[in-house]
């Protein structure tokens, strides 16, 4: 078995409510996904699919903040480690409309 393109061990990820609330967008997620394995996450709105490959690809925790539990590693290195640059060497995010997820970012 090659090593795992994208490795993630009990990932939990919370975010604060506008009310001073938490909320948990990801519980306790361990998955692989291998080097040219094809992988769909599906599921209803909300359920935490775009904050799952924010994970993958760095832009939590470097981009948008808050709490995060658990291992990440791209290729092997932990993404909350280096840089954003870093994982952007193996990893690319599209968002479903590109021209917008830089400034959807930048509000979060
Ligand atoms: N930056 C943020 N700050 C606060 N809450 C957030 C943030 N990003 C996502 N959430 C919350 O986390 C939950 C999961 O959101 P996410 O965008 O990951 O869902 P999704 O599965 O991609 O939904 P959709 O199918 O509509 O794209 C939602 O309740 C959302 O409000
Ligand atoms: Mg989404």
């Amino acid at each position: 078995m090659p090593s795992p393109a994208i490795e993630l061990r009990g990932v939990t990820k919370r975010f604060a409510t506008p009310k001073g609330g938490i909320y948990t967008a990801i519980r306790d997620l361990t998955m692989e996904v291998a080097p040219g394995e094809f992988c769909a996450v599906v599921g209803p709105t909300g359920c935490g699919k775009s904050t799952l490959l924010h994970i993958c690809a760095g832009v939590i925790p470097h981009f948008i903040s808050g709490e995060l539990s658990g291992s990440v590693k791209v290729m092997g290195q932990e993404t909350a480690d280096g840089s954003l640059a870093r994982i952007a060497a193996n990893l690319g995010m599209v968002a479903q409309d590109p021209e917008n997820q830089l400034s959807a970012w930048r509000r979060a």
